[in-house]
């Protein structure tokens, strides 16, 4: 039992806490209490299944027995080390990371929060290039405090809150379903990657340190690019000796049935950023880079005071090797083609499902007026995602669009739980639908 009731619960947060969290359901808040596997129990008991999974942080499931006893043992040992000093599950992270990033990534920094990591990765990239500049697209997320939010290629998280880091420019991204150029794959001949090569003449491409970007749009709603896309880039990139940044926070660790996504498109970055599922819940990332790269910085250059805390390294082996022995990757790609295939299916029936697209368990669902038009269906979205929580399902906000439904659960997720969940969308589209 803790020590408050739901209503104080609500009541202290709401009067105590900054308003910079947009509670979800204000008429009836979920309060909650514990979670297990794919699902979450609020203070009233009630149970629901998760697709939202904390941002897509939870990929090992809630509270899972191998983590608790990971960061259980080391609590007894110590759990404050300064990076200064070398320490044993900070060795064994660093070593194992390098074993399972793609083969060039070697070099591991470890901070606390995305938008550290990303911090760290554009540091890095302009200490070991000498050059200010970095690219970023349109519709991109890398975190809100100051140099992430400016890469972040979105206005909502900019009014107010300049000036931002000079240097940073954006291009168009590989929103095929909303193609910001105009175009339709494939006749556009992936002109939103080979504008790189114009836009880097004009911008001076001996000023450019890196191009950053997700290999999958997460919080933009789940956009998966062409599978050409991120070659093209690299092939630009490698001529002006650019820097390719991977941000694989939410990607990362299973997520869309590779390890990390951009496996599924033939190119290794020089640096790649990670968070969320690395630590299965425990507030850690990392930046990893190339040799070449990842010794760049000179002692002091970049530091965190709670970087490489020992309770967080051994947090994170633990949640990577339950993604190994609970094959948590190839159940990704089993179950989230099997979700994409239901999803499309419930397209026949739901003239609201303007475009079903996703990799793994990573999966955007744009809900449109009119198919035709693909007027985005705000409305509609809003009031989906209150019926489908009366229907005991968790999703989180929707991207950019306000009508991109992002379904990212646990990786544990069960197959009869996503047939529940499918169940529970189809009737809420149902509802929806018929007001
Ligand atoms: C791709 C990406 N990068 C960076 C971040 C920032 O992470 P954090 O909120 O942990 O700072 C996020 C958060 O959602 C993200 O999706």
């Amino acid at each position: 039992m803790g020590r408050l009731s739901r209503e104080d619960v609500i009541r202290f947060s709401d009067q105590y806490m900054m308003t910079n969290v947009a509670r979800w359901w204000k008429d009836d808040p979920v309060v909650i209490e514990s979670g297990k596997g794919a699902i979450l129990r609020d203070m009233d008991g009630r149970e629901y299944i998760d697709l939202h999974a904390m941002h897509a942080v939870a990929s090992q499931g809630y509270s899972h027995p191998k983590i608790i006893q990971a960061v259980k043992e080391q609590l007894e040992k110590i759990f404050v080390v300064a990076t200064d000093f070398y320490n044993e599950p900070q060795a064994l992270l660093a070593k194992k990371l390098a074993e399972v990033t793609p083969p060039n990534l070697k070099r591991s920094f470890f901070v606390n929060s995305g938008a550290e990591a990303v911090e760290t990765a554009t540091l890095l990239a302009k200490r070991a290039t000498g050059r200010p500049g970095i690219i970023a697209l349109w519709g991109a997320f890398h975190g809100r405090t100051h140099m992430p939010r400016t890469l972040t290629g979105f206005s909502k998280y900019k009014k107010g809150m300049g000036p931002f880091p000079y240097g940073v420019v954006h291009l168009p991204n590989y929103y095929c379903y909303r193609c910001p150029l105009g175009l339709e794959y494939p006749s556009c001949n992936l002109q939103c990657a080979r504008m790189l090569d114009d836009a880097l003449k004009y911008a001076a491409p001996e000023e450019v340190a890196a191009f950053i970007a997700e290999p999958i749009q997460g919080t933009a709603g789940n956009i998966v690019p062409p599978p050409d896309y991120f070659r093209i880039v690299k092939n630009i990139l490698d001529q002006y000796g650019i820097l390719f940044i991977a941000d694989e926070v939410i990607t990362g660790f299973g997520r869309t049935g590779k390890l990390f996504a951009i496996e599924h498109f033939g190119v290794e970055p020089d640096i790649m950023t990670m968070a969320k599922a690395l630590g299965g819940g425990f507030p850690v990332s990392a930046a990893i880079a190339s040799e070449e790269v990842g010794t760049a910085f000179k002692p002091l250059d970049h530091y965190s005071t709670y970087g490489g805390n020992p309770l967080a390294m051994a947090a994170a082996l633990a949640a990577i090797e339950v993604i190994e022995e609970e094959n948590l990757v190839e159940k990704s790609a089993k179950n989230g083609e099997y979700m994409l295939k239901r999803l499309k299916e419930l397209m026949d029936d739901h003239e609201l499902i303007g475009e079903v697209d996703g990799k793994g368990l990573l999966i955007g669902l744009e809900l449109v007026k009119d198919r035709e038009t693909k007027e985005p269906a705000v409305e509609e979205t809003a009031k989906f995602r209150i019926e489908l929580r009366k229907r005991g399902v968790i999703i989180g906000p929707p991207g950019w669009t306000g009508s991109r439904i992002r379904i990212n659960p646990p990786l544990v997720i069960a197959k009869e739980q996503i047939d529940r969940a499918i169940e529970a969308i189809d009737e809420a589209l149902t509802v929806v639908e018929r007001e």
